[in-house]
Formats: C-alpha cells, structure tokens, sequence
C-alpha cells in the first residue's frame, strides 16, 4: 500500500492551481446518462473517484473519452443498454448512487449494490429512496442491493427530512425528465448542486432554486447534449488556505471563488491568519500574526463544511490557545483526534465535540492513518510542522479526492515524498 513520508518542511510560500471540484463532476458525470447526445466535460479533476465513474457509465453501455492532458471528458451515452451497477464498483465509491435518479429517468430501472457506509458514517440512502419514491419509482431494498423501476416518472413535491447533497442531486436529475413539476424543499444548497443544475439546464433541463432550499423543476420530454466547465474544487481551495496558515507560510491559492469558501475565510481570519481576494486568486498568509483558537460547528452549506473539519483540526493544534469543534452533518467524523494525539496532540473527543489544546505541545512525527480523504489531508498537513517525519498510509483516500496532492505542496516548499 502507498504512503506518504513527510519531512518538517518550512513555510509554504508560493502559487498552487486549483482543480474542478470532485463533488461537482461526480452527478454531472452521471447526469450524461440522461441524453443520447454527447457531453463534454472541462476542468475535470484527475482522480481515482472520477475513474471509478467513467468505468461505472461504461459499464452501463455508454462511451467515455477521457483526455488527461486537456482534462476533459466526453460521454456519449446513445447506447445505455444496462441498468445493472456491479457491487465491485459501488463498493469502491459509494457516488455511484448519483447513477440511480438517472437510470430510473432514461431506462425506468435501476439496480445497485447498497453503497454501505465508510469510516465516516453509516451513509443510509433512505432520502434519496424516500425522494424517487415521490416521483414514482417502485423500490425494493434488500440486505445488498437496491431495484428500482419506473415506467414513467411523475413530478411531486418532496420535502428532505435532511438537505442531503446528494438526495438533492438525485431526485434533481430524475425530475428533470419526469412529467409536470417537481419541488424539493429543504433542498441542499451546495455549490456544486448549483453546478449540477447549470449542466443540466444547458441541457434543456428548466430547474430553477438551486443553492437555495427549494427547488422547482419542470420536468421536459428530452435532454440534449452540451460542453461544460466544472466549478473549482471549494473543498481543495479550503484545505490549501489552511496548508498556508497551519505552516506559518503565503500562499496564492489560483482559480479559487471566495464565494465558495465564506466560512473557511471567517475562521481563518478568526484565527489572525489574513486572506485577501487578490485579482488572480485567494492570498493566505499565516506569517504576520500569532495565530489562535477558534471555535467550529459544522453545518450544511453556506454553514461551515464538514470536509473542512478535519484540516481545522491539525491547524487548531497548533495554535495558542484552546479550540472546540463539533461536528454535527456525520456521526462519525472525529476519528483524525485520535491520529493527531499520536502525533503528541492531547484532543478530547466527547460525543460530536472534540476539544483540541494548542500549541502548548508542539507535534511530533509519527506513523498514522488516513480514514478518510479529508482526515488523510489533515494528517499530511499536520506532517508539514510535526518534529522530525511522518508516515502517513492508505493514501488511496487521499488520491480519490485531492490531484497531485504532494506535487502541488512539494511546489510550494513542502517534502512530501510518495513510498510503497
Ligand atoms: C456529499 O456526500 C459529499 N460527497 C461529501 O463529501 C460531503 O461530506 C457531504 O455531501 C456533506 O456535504 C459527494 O458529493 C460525492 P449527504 P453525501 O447526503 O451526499 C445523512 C468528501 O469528503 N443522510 O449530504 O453522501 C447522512 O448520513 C465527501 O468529498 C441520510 O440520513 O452527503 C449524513 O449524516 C465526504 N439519508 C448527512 O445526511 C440519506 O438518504 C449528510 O449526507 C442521505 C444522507
């Protein structure tokens, strides 16, 4: 298994780019399902998760160009001809569930293994059924697998118990070929649901309230192909601000929206790091004051985001000062407290709130792992200030969200070496 090795590296100082946003290209990738016609892609980002989706729609009869260089993606999805998700692929990225809605939508069935929880949480399906269900699919859930059928989808209104992202998605994208109006209330209002309903009505698609709490669409006969450029990352933009504070360092972080990251900029200048919008790009310094302790609860967009948690969490320990976060969107999503203590951080975890002590204790190098793609960044973050190295394993998680993660550092001063 691969690993990082990370030496105590100086102040990150430079110029990183963004890449398009994972969360982004993820439904739109499977939004294509729901034309013949083909789609192109633009700022994809290079991961293993975008990977995993282009095997998925391939697996399903459509066909998929990928172009690395120019980082887009063309699908041509004339010839679905199977509605079936091996387990293999689920099991490997549970998104693939952004493929359901379209399915249902294009060929009126659907059937996948249950995506199954992850370290973070036990990841139920329950609103994305509920929603679909709404519309007029029949489902039937057993121990492994989903089947869902829909000869014709009708629209509803649909009230989220939970703005859950990707609820929001799939019910937006069935919707969007079903007959009469859908309304999602308590809709998510991420950005990247924004993205989503932009691809979607470049594609002939009339939805209208997306980043708010209700949605409406007005469901149309056919979809047509069209090009479109994925918004930048929010989530990468956050933790790279956070890469120049926790390293005391200036960093010009490109091809970023400060719209996207609010509450990021509130808790860093919370913090006494400075963030300027400059005219090509964020501008975070850590150098100028002593930072301190803040506070954080995460909440759904536009509150402060949960894969943000976890890289707050390596920067509050090593600020003056004592901070809280509680996390309020996973039940599970503390576990990098018990990493960072091996790393000589003394964080009191009690339910959903961790208590993380400053810098009275600066960080030591030790052997961690990653349990997720945003704790697996924090560890390597907290690597970058920690004495002497540390190794940080089962980076597969931090590859399926972050491209060119230790290049990108490594080009700002970091020593983040890739071992076997
Ligand atoms: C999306 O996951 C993101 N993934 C996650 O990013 C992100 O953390 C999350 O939204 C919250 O912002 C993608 O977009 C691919 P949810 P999603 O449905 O859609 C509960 C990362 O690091 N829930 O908003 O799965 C659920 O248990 C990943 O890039 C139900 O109860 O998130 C959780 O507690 C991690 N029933 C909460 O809602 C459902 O049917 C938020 O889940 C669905 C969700």
């Amino acid at each position: 298994m691969a690993k990082f090795i990370i030496e105590k590296s100086g102040p990150l100082v430079g110029e990183v780019e963004i890449s398009g946003a994972k969360n982004a290209v993820l439904p739109i990738l499977a939004a294509t399902i729901l034309t013949d016609e083909p789609c192109e892609i633009n700022d994809v980002p290079l991961l293993s998760d975008v990977d995993v989706m282009c095997r998925i729609l391939r697996c399903l009869g459509a066909k998929v160009d990928v172009d690395e260089k120019e980082h887009t993606i063309v699908v041509d999805a004339k010839d679905i001809n199977n509605s079936e998700i091996p387990y293999d692929l689920v099991k490997m990225m549970r998104a693939s569930i952004f493929t359901m809605g379209p399915l249902l939508a294009r060929t009126g069935k659907a059937n996948m293994a249950l995506p199954g929880g992850c370290s973070i949480g036990s990841r139920p399906i329950d609103l994305h059924n509920k929603g679909l269900r709404m519309l007029g699919a029949k489902i039937t859930l057993d121990d492994f697998s989903v089947d869902a059928n829909a000869p014709q989808l009708k629209g509803s209104l649909v009230y989220l118990d939970f703005p859950s992202v990707g609820a929001t998605e799939n019910i937006m994208m069935a919707a969007s070929l079903a007959e009469g109006y859908t309304t999602i209330e308590n809709a998510a209002e991420e950005p990247e649901i924004v993205d989503l309903a932009n691809f979607l009505n470049k594609m002939g698609a009339r939805i209208k309230g997306a980043g708010t709490d209700s949605i409406r669409i007005e469901g149309v006969k056919k979809l047509h192909g069209t090009r479109h450029a994925v918004i930048p990352d929010r989530i990468e933009t956050g933790t790279f601000m956070v890469a120049a504070a926790i390293s005391r360092g200036d960093v010009l972080i490109k091809n970023a929206l400060p719209d996207h990251v609010r509450p990021v900029i509130a808790k860093l200048l919370e913090c006494g790091a400075t963030v300027n919008d400059e005219v090509d790009g964020l501008r975070v310094r850590g150098d100028i004051n002593r930072l301190v302790a803040t506070d954080i609860k995460t909440l759904p967009y536009p509150g402060f985001p949960t894969d943000m948690q976890a890289p707050f969490m390596s920067l509050l320990t090593t600020v003056r000062g004592t901070s809280t976060i509680i996390e309020t969107i996973f039940e599970n999503r503390l576990q990098l407290a018990g990493e960072l203590s091996r790393m000589g951080a003394n964080i009191r975890v009690d339910g959903n709130m961790a208590i993380v002590p400053g810098d009275k204790r600066p960080l030591h190098g030790a052997s961690v792992i990653a349990t997720d793609l945003r704790a697996g960044a924090a560890l390597v973050l907290a690597g970058l200030v920690a004495e002497g190295h540390t190794e940080v394993s089962d980076i597969y998680h931090i590859e399926r969200g972050y491209e060119n993660f230790a290049d990108k550092l490594n080009a700002l001063g970091a020593k983040v070496k890739r071992a076997e």
